[in-house]
Parts: C-alpha cells; sequence; structure tokens
C-alpha cells in the first residue's frame, strides 16, 4: 500500500434540467476549475480510520450523517478491492483527507465529486486505476446514501472532461468545437430540487398537456444546444440556454434570486443566461464570448448578489 490520490470536480447542467424526469435529453457540463482532491493514507494495522474534512474531522466510525457517503466511498472502495485480488484491503485502515472547492447544495454535484475523488484514492493506495463503469458504480452507491435515486447525470459530470449528453439511457461524450467561456454564479441560497421536482410533479398531474409541451421544448432546446457545441457556435448555444431559462420558469422553479442574476448576466451582454439544475436556489449559469467577457460578466453577477462565481471553460485551449 501507498498513498493514494485522486482529484474530480463539480459539474452544471448545461440543458435539460426537470425535462429530464420525464425522459427529455440533458446536456450536462463539467466544471473542472471547481475541484475536489483526495489522498488515502494507509495507517499502521490496528489504527482507527479518519476522515479530514472541512464538514468532519475525526473517527470515520463514528462520522455524523452529513459525512455518511464519504464513509461509503471509503468502505464500499475497499470491500470492491478486498473482492478483486486485493484480499488484505479489506482490513487496511486509513487517513482520508478530502478538500472540496464545490460548494454543497448548488446542483454543482459535491457529494458525487467528492465520491468520485475519495473511491478513486482508496483504490490508487493499491495502484488500482478504476475502470469507468465500476468507478460509476461506486459513485453511485454513494449518490444513493446522499440523496436516495440519483439519475448518475452529477456521477458523470464529476468525472467528465467533455460536455455529456444524456438521452434515453444513453451517455456519450460531446466532441467541442472551438472554446466555450462560462461563468457559474451562487445565489447563495441552497437549491431546492426535492421541492422544485415535487411542483413541477403537481403542475403536471393537474396540466399534463401543458407540461408535456414544455417537456418537449425543452428537449428540442438540448439538441439544439448539442448541434451548437459540435459546430462551435457560441451564440446559438447562448440563445438556447435563454430560451431554456423561459421554459423553466414557466414550469416555476426559478426565483426572484436567479431571476436577479440572469437578468445581470443579460446586461452584461452574456451569450445566454439560465438558471442551472433544480432551481429556487442554487446557481446560474451564463456563458461568455471569451474570457475577458468573462470577468465583466462576474463582476456584474457579484455586484447583482452573487455570493461567488467560477469561470471555466471546455474545448481547446485559446
Ligand atoms: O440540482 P441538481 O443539479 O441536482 O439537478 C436536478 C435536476 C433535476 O432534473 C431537476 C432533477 C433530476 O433528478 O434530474
Amino acid at each position: 500500500p501507498r498513498v493514494g490520490s485522486s482529484a474530480s470536480h463539480g459539474k452544471t447542467i448545461l440543458i435539460g434540467e426537470h425535462a429530464v424526469v420525464y425522459g427529455a435529453p440533458a446536456l450536462v457540463l463539467p466544471v473542472t476549475d471547481v475541484r475536489v482532491t483526495a489522498t488515502a493514507s494507509p495507517l499502521s494495522a490496528g489504527a482507527e480510520p479518519t476522515l479530514e474534512s472541512t464538514v468532519h474531522t475525526g473517527p470515520l466510525g463514528s462520522a455524523p450523517a452529513a459525512v455518511l457517503p464519504t464513509v461509503t466511498a471509503v468502505t464500499a472502495t475497499l470491500r470492491h478491492l478486498a473482492q478483486t485480488g486485493h484480499p488484505d484491503a479489506g482490513a487496511l485502515p486509513l487517513h482520508v483527507l478530502v478538500d472540496s472547492q464545490v460548494p454543497t447544495a448548488r446542483g454543482m454535484g459535491s457529494s458525487a465529486a467528492v465520491a468520485a475523488a475519495v473511491t478513486a484514492a482508496v483504490a490508487d493506495v493499491f495502484g488500482v486505476a478504476l475502470d469507468t463503469d465500476t468507478h460509476h458504480e461506486l459513485i453511485q452507491e454513494c449518490e444513493r446514501v446522499a440523496h436516495g435515486r440519483p439519475s448518475g447525470l452529477d456521477a458523470r459530470g464529476v468525472v467528465a472532461t467533455e460536455p455529456v449528453w444524456f438521452a434515453a439511457g444513453v451517455i456519450e461524450p460531446v466532441q467541442v468545437t472551438g472554446r466555450f467561456v462560462f461563468v457559474v454564479a451562487d445565489t447563495g441560497v441552497p437549491g431546492h430540487t426535492r421541492e422544485a421536482v415535487a411542483a413541477v410533479r403537481n403542475r403536471h398531474d393537474r396540466a399534463p398537456a401543458m407540461v408535456d409541451s414544455v417537456v418537449e421544448r425543452i428537449g428540442g432546446l438540448a439538441r439544439a444546444a448539442r448541434g451548437t457545441l459540435v459546430d462551435g457556435d457560441a451564440q446559438g448555444l447562448g440563445a438556447t440556454m435563454d430560451a431554456a431559462h423561459e421554459l423553466l420558469t414557466t414550469l416555476d422553479v426559478s426565483s426572484g434570486d436567479l431571476d436577479r442574476l440572469v437578468g445581470a448576466a443579460r446586461g452584461a451582454d452574456a451569450l445566454g443566461a439560465k438558471l442551472t439544475g433544480g432551481g429556487r436556489g442554487g446557481c446560474v449559469l451564463t456563458l461568455a464570448a471569451d474570457d475577458e467577457h468573462a470577468a465583466r460578466i462576474a463582476t456584474a453577477l457579484r455586484t447583482a448578489g452573487a455570493t461567488a462565481t467560477w469561470t471555466t471553460s471546455i474545448g481547446a485551449r485559446a
């Protein structure tokens, strides 16, 4: 055994939140500039396994509920290793250090990102590089502890380096032409995904045709957005983001805070701006023409009340 380490990053939903619940396709955007790193250090035999993170530092065995997904990341990976040729893994005590820049409860995939980094760091103790499917299954095991029934969108996004297309259970990386620069801004208010999903369900029960038509149109925007990424068409992508925000607003999953940040980004000539994730709090995602423009948008967003902003890009390095 050696000191294992790994890293992952946050994610946001580019297009398709809520509609994906009703079967529409979705595009997930990796936020590679907002990172999680994890190291796993073997301790001497018989020592107590420990966790060190901003949420909890202390024995793994008596960790509070908030870090049970992280505990699962350690134990599930050791179990997997013990079953696949590393019988000593089951009894090896580890000190696991997690450093996460991904804010919690903002739709940025913090729990999946921590799970991705910790599972891979623990495997690395044994020199094992987890294959994509095994890694995904281990992350999902942690996500079930964190969220109940995760779709898998977060688990894919936090390990991807390109946008990920989700349609009918099929996932595909999207090959991007050129470079796209995004600014993510935090309202400072936790997202309320569960309530927002329930509200859309309620509306669907009362007015199924209305919701079905919005779902259909968001699906169309996701397909169009995918085309713009492949074609390197930033203007076109921005237009799909703006349209998606209007449709999500008709589903009543936006909020005053989200609308104010979207407005501020558009006032700073963002190519597009929308809420991202479950809504009713959480973050907005905006598209900038270039890095200099991204800096101006970020300033406008903070002036409008954003508590944090992150700039991230996909595609070719300029
Ligand atoms: O808030 P997030 O990033 O976890 O996204 C929720 C996305 C929804 O489509 C609203 C719900 C879901 O389970 O897909």
